[in-house]
Formats: C-alpha cells, sequence, structure tokens
C-alpha cells in the first residue's frame, strides 16, 4: 500500500449524534455532528506511526509540530512512536521542535501564511489539516532554506475541495469532505481545540463565535 493511501470519510457521511458521545457542556448547542470519533483517530494515528517507523529505517527524527492546531495529532503520533521504539528491535531516534502558523479568520483563509518559531533541521513535520494545501507549501519552501536531508510530511486530514492546490502530504490520516471541522485542536477562532471529536460547527456557533 502506498504511504500516501488514507481513510475516505465519504461526502455524504451524516455522522453521529452527539448525543451518543461525550462532548463538553460549553459546546454542547454548537456542534451538528460528530464526524470522526476520538477513537478512530487514535487507531488511525497508530497504524500512521507503524507506517512512519517502517519508512524512516533507523534514520534520527526531527519531529516538527505545526502548531497550534497539530498539536494533539503530533502528541499522540509521537506516543505510538515511541511505544512501538520501545518495543520493537529496530528503533527511531527523535527530537522534537514547534512551529506557529496562521493563516485563518473565522472559516476562511487569510493571504498571509504567519509563521513563528522552529529552530532545527527537520525531517518529519507534522499538521493538522491541509485545505488548499497553501500553508504547508509555504512552509516547505522555508524549510527547504535549511536544507534538510529529506523532508516528509505527516497530516491527519486532507479536504477535497476545489480550492486544493494539488498538494498532497506523505501520510495522511483521513480525507473529509469539504466542509469547516472542528476539535482535536482544530479550531474556530481558538474555540473548539478543547474538545476530542472531530465536529461539524452548526451555523448559530459560527455567528457566536465570529470576530
Ligand atoms: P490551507 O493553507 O488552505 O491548506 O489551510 C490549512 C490551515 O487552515 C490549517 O492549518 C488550519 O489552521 C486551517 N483550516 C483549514 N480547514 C480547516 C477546518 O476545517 N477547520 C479548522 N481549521 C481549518
Ligand atoms: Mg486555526
Amino acid at each position: 500500500m502506498s504511504s500516501s493511501s488514507s481513510l475516505q470519510i465519504a461526502d455524504d457521511q451524516k455522522g453521529y449524534d452527539l448525543d451518543l458521545f461525550c462532548v463538553p457542556r460549553h459546546y454542547e448547542k454548537d456542534l451538528d455532528k460528530v464526524i470522526i470519533p476520538h477513537g478512530l483517530i487514535m487507531d488511525r494515528t497508530e497504524r500512521l506511526a507503524r507506517d512512519i517507523v517502517r519508512d524512516m529505517g533507523g534514520h534520527h527524527i526531527v519531529a516538527l509540530c505545526v502548531l497550534k492546531g497539530g498539536y494533539k495529532f503530533f502528541a499522540d503520533l509521537l506516543d505510538y512512536i515511541k511505544t512501538l521504539n520501545q518495543n520493537s528491535d529496530r528503533s527511531v531516534p527523535l527530537t522534537v521542535d514547534f512551529i506557529r502558523v496562521k493563516s485563518y479568520c473565522n472559516d476562511k483563509s487569510t493571504d498571509v501564511v504567519k509563521v513563528i518559531g522552529g529552530d532545527e533541521l527537520c525531517s518529519l513535520s507534522d499538521k493538522d489539516i491541509v485545505e488548499t494545501g497553501r500553508t504547508m507549501q509555504t512552509l516547505l519552501s522555508l524549510l527547504s532554506e535549511s536544507r534538510p536531508k529529506m523532508v516528509k510530511v505527516v497530516s491527519l486530514l486532507v479536504k477535497r475541495t476545489p480550492r486544493s492546490s494539488g498538494y498532497r502530504p506523505d501520510y495522511i490520516g483521513f480525507e473529509v469532505p469539504d466542509t469547516f471541522l472542528v476539535g482535536y485542536a482544530l479550531d474556530y477562532n481558538e474555540y473548539f481545540r478543547d474538545l476530542s471529536h472531530i465536529c461539524i460547527l452548526n451555523d448559530e456557533a459560527k455567528e457566536k463565535y465570529k470576530v
């Protein structure tokens, strides 16, 4: 199987009723459906970790987390890689670094991609979601200036959208419909990062948290 294969969440996937899961009280009225339950995110992440360790052989990895939206995925992916490292004959040495990018206001991409931080070369970057691919392409051209030996991009989500630049990460968790998603560190104007499941926001909430 190619490393870029992913779990497809279909366009007509209706999602799950909120009542079937635990969501924080303060968000109960803001969400429409659960699209990817936390357990499924974890199961898929576990497999991505296995694929990455297999492909990296014994290479040292500098894992670069793209904040803020990537922080949950980064931590969980690294935990799975650590578990593999301590339970098998082959292991991948790891160091970590963090970078912050910002391009969104409300549920729309803005023209400026701001990048802050990051002080090492990287060979693995970790991302929350790729929509148009613009954020990742900006970051990749920046990283190439430090001439890393190899750069691999892992993204939990890739959105199927006509706005896509065609950019595809090396490892993808899920491919999702062209709707705005929140939870598992993905935000709407900084809200909803403290939600475990990936969910669809309702229109009232978009108004309520608008800036
Ligand atoms: P791109 O540059 O269009 O690929 O957008 C990627 C960035 O936009 C991500 O890192 C997120 O910060 C943000 N983004 C895109 N789609 C969503 C979404 O559905 N929910 C939350 N943030 C999103
Ligand atoms: Mg955001």
